[in-house]
């Protein structure tokens, strides 16, 4: 039987001719009509103002924490639940991430814990919307606004995720987004910075290019860095971009297809859910095992994988990592983290390959499952 990714990139549009307008018109290097364009139609995806394209998801949440100013002994607030260059990219600016709890079931940043972590030194707030899901921007835009505070969405994860309609990239102060290979939309490797703000929005430009003065050739007014896109990445994610509605749209399908496949035995788990006012985007579906700890998630995981299907488990926290150890008690990221599995999400799976998926995950639970009489 096929084996079954946790993720893999859809390259179905124009993506291969544009890369080969790339190729056969020389324009291969980080100049070119792709970049305006992608960086074009994101800004209009997310309703913002300006679109900045760099190389990777990393290094545009550094560039954007250079470019409102971060610097060496601030504190940004970020969830201790993520992944690593969330809180890396603060690092970089000799500047402290402070880690706070996240909210049970989508392990987003609790507002509540961020309210309780600010101190003088408080600069800003980096809110993840985890595996696809907003984080309460609402509560978060308003703590920062009380604080005067700068809110960076970590939107690596969350393409087309929205709150009341409005897209995740156009709530905070400026958000970063991801274009990795298993990313909602792809360049290969890519990131991409958007923001509302033209001052911003000019200083991320002029740091990506090494800060050259955009108006005098091999002049640098500032210590810049080199984190521009390549037409071809950009000519990839123009492709993508030209799809995304259906990207979403089958996503949502995907997460459908598991709500009814796992129907059975849904009281054993905890599922990604919506509110009202949120639209998830369905990077990952995600799952929490109810009454597993790691050793049996990790063993179930095994199983699935034993059967031709691959799965993630959720984000270590941070605080459990050794660049970020810390002995202060996040119960939230404690008790659900260890707990959470990533269940295949992609446009190319069928109805076929989530009832296997779930099939596997039923079988997988009842070969790890604690006998009643042990585990009294
Ligand atoms: C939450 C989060 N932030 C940042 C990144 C970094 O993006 P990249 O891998 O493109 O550098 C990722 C990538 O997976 C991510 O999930």
């Amino acid at each position: 039987m096929n084996r079954i990714m946790v993720a893999e990139p859809t390259l179905g549009g124009n993506e291969r001719k544009y890369v080969l307008d790339c190729l056969d018109t020389n324009w291969i290097s980080s100049n070119g009509k792709y970049i305006g364009k992608l960086e074009a139609a994101f800004a209009e995806f997310c309703g913002s103002r300006h679109a900045i394209a760099c190389n990777n998801g990393t290094t545009s949440l550094h560039l954007a924490l250079v470019a409102i100013g971060l610097e060496p002994g601030d504190e940004v607030i970020i969830p201790t639940v993520t992944y690593i260059a969330t809180a890396n990219c603060v690092r970089y600016c000799h500047a402290t991430p402070v880690l706070v709890d996240v909210e049970p079931g989508t392990l987003n940043i609790d507002p509540a814990a961020i309210e309780k972590a600010i101190t003088p030194k408080t600069r800003g707030i980096m809110p993840v919307h985890l595996y696809g899901y907003p984080a309460d921007m609402d509560a978060i835009n308003a703590i920062a606004r009380r604080h005067g505070l700068f809110v960076l969405e970590d939107a690596a994860e969350a393409h087309g995720a929205t709150i009341a309609g409005r897209r995740v990239g156009s709530i905070g102060t400026a958000a970063s987004f991801s274009f990795f290979g298993n990313k909602i939309v792809t360049t290969g490797e890519g990131g991409m910075l958007t923001t509302d703000d033209d001052d911003l929005a000019a200083r991320m430009r002029l740091l990506r290019g090494q800060g050259m003065d955009p108006n005098r050739r091999y002049w640098f007014p500032v210590v810049g860095y080199n984190y521009r896109m390549t037409n071809i990445q950009a000519a990839i994610g123009l492709g993508q971009m030209e799809q995304v509605d259906h990207k979403l749209s089958k996503r949502r399908e995907i997460a459908r297809w598991y709500e009814e496949s796992l129907a059975p035995f849904a009281a054993s788990l905890d599922l990604p859910f919506e509110t009202a006012q949120t639209r998830h985007s369905y990077w990952m579906y995600n799952i929490f095992i109810k009454d597993a700890d790691e050793v049996r998630r990790d063993a179930i995981m095994r199983h699935m994988d034993a059967a031709g299907i691959e799965t993630r488990p959720v984000f270590y926290p941070m605080h459990v990592l050794p660049p970020y150890a810390e002995k202060s008690r996040f119960p939230v990221a404690d008790a659900w983290a260890c707990r959470g599995i990533n269940l295949p999400t992609h446009e190319g799976l069928a109805r076929a390959d989530v009832a296997r998926v779930a099939e596997s995950l039923r079988s997988a639970m009842s070969a790890t499952a604690v006998p009643r009489a042990k585990a009294a």
